[in-house]
């Protein structure tokens, strides 16, 4: 067994262990890739602020999102195509992160239904939605997270339209895969996930095949979903949502202060200050420069929370020092069930934590819920001049 230390060694197994098309999905940014680089290298501009001599026993990573208690405020983001990285991937992050005490959240685009990860988990999970012209679908989908018993809807707001991936399209991206020259070449190395993928029945979308109308097969569904994506979505919508949801609402990529005071209008429960990975506008600020300002703006009227970029317990640190009540991590524990299922999904969460508890003691303090920017060295520039 390779020994692992760190979310980048689980990124090597996922490479080796799962087909090329679903690797580079999660691996990807939109057109330049600008974004998705400096989310995770504007991190790396802040530093730590060392500490010494501070009684460092009897630490904790718990605290709470919206109200929910966690074992430490990092939360499984919604992932589409989860449960191509490996087969019933979304059940087995979902059963990972119950086990280990944090939110998992699943995506409208999973492979596995709502209905399918409920059975096989014990407590409520987070939903995630995207809203769709077809109303009926929408209400249904809503109605249908309910019944399973989910605690918050997840609202993205930063996905009406596509951006482009060019690796998906090079790629040809489809669920389950066409079985094309290429793509059986690279199965022929990757056994492990053909032979899981072979023994399970969920090989497409759960949630939108048989549930839409029309929508019986892969083919059709690409062209459903570039078709259905609703592209008038507006703040009425939202409060309309809202209203119809009735329980916790989180609303998902917010970048901009302005769009975060409207978010804190509607009555949010919270916000995601998010670029969706750098898989929307490539050319945007990263999410970490962006919170500062968001911070200032609605840090007292509403529970901010932030995700694109998080690699390391020492992101988490950061991201929280800065003001964020939590985080949401995708790839990191998607590199993780790719590499090892179910075992994988914990070993990034127990490496994150890990990271997390170990930097917070060295920086001189023992609990998450008092991170404040003073343990960090921030650059005077950080938040650049942009006009
Ligand atoms: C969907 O959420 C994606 O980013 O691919």
């Amino acid at each position: 067994m390779p020994v692992i230390t760190s979310i980048a060694d689980l990124k090597r197994l996922h490479k080796r262990r799962t087909p090329k098309m679903f690797y580079d999905y999660c691996e990807s940014g939109s057109w330049t890739e600008q974004t998705f680089r400096e989310n995770t290298s504007d991190f790396d501009q802040i530093r730590l602020r060392q500490r010494i001599a501070v009684d460092m026993s009897d630490r904790t990573t718990a605290s709470q999102m919206i109200g929910q208690d966690v074992a430490m405020p990092v939360a499984l983001a919604p992932v589409g195509l989860t449960g191509m990285q490996r087969a019933d991937g979304e059940i087995k992050a979902a059963r990972a992160a119950e086990k280990f005490g944090v939110p998992f959240t699943l995506s409208t685009m999973s492979i596995c239904s709502i209905e399918d990860v409920a059975e096989h988990t014990t407590k409520p999970f987070w939903f995630q939605l995207y809203v769709m012209r077809d109303e009926d679908y929408v209400d249904a989908i809503i109605e249908r997270a309910k019944v399973a018993g989910c605690s918050a809807l997840v609202l993205t707001l930063d996905l009406q339209i596509l951006g482009q991936r060019h690796k998906d399209l090079k790629n040809g991206l489809t669920a389950p895969p066409k079985l094309t020259p290429p793509v059986i070449l690279d199965l022929a190395t990757k056994w492990r996930w053909g032979i899981e993928m072979l023994q399970t029945k969920r090989k497409t979308f759960g949630n939108i095949v048989g549930h839409a109308k029309g929508v019986e097969n892969m083919n059709s569904l690409h062209t459903w979903t570039a078709e259905q994506f609703d592209p008038r979505l507006d703040w009425e919508k939202v409060r309309i949502l809202k209203k119809k949801w009735g329980r916790k609402l989180i609303l998902k990529g917010i970048l901009d202060v302005e769009d975060a005071k409207m978010a804190a209008e509607v009555g949010a429960d919270a916000i995601i200050v998010s670029n969706h990975g750098g898989r929307q506008l490539d050319g945007a600020l990263s999410s970490i420069k962006m919170l500062p300002g968001i911070m200032r703006a609605v840090g007292d009227k509403v529970e901010v929370h932030l995700d694109s970029g998080i690699r390391s317990g020492q992101d988490v640190l950061k991201a929280l020092a800065l003001g964020a009540k939590g985080v949401m991590i995708g790839r990191a524990y998607i590199h993780g069930l790719g590499a090892m299922g179910e075992k994988g999904v914990t070993t990034a969460l127990a490496v994150i934590q890990k990271e997390l508890d170990i930097t917070m003691a060295l920086c001189g303090k023992r609990d998450v819920k008092d991170l404040s920017p003073d343990v960090l060295l921030v650059p005077d520039d950080f938040e650049g001049k942009w006009a």
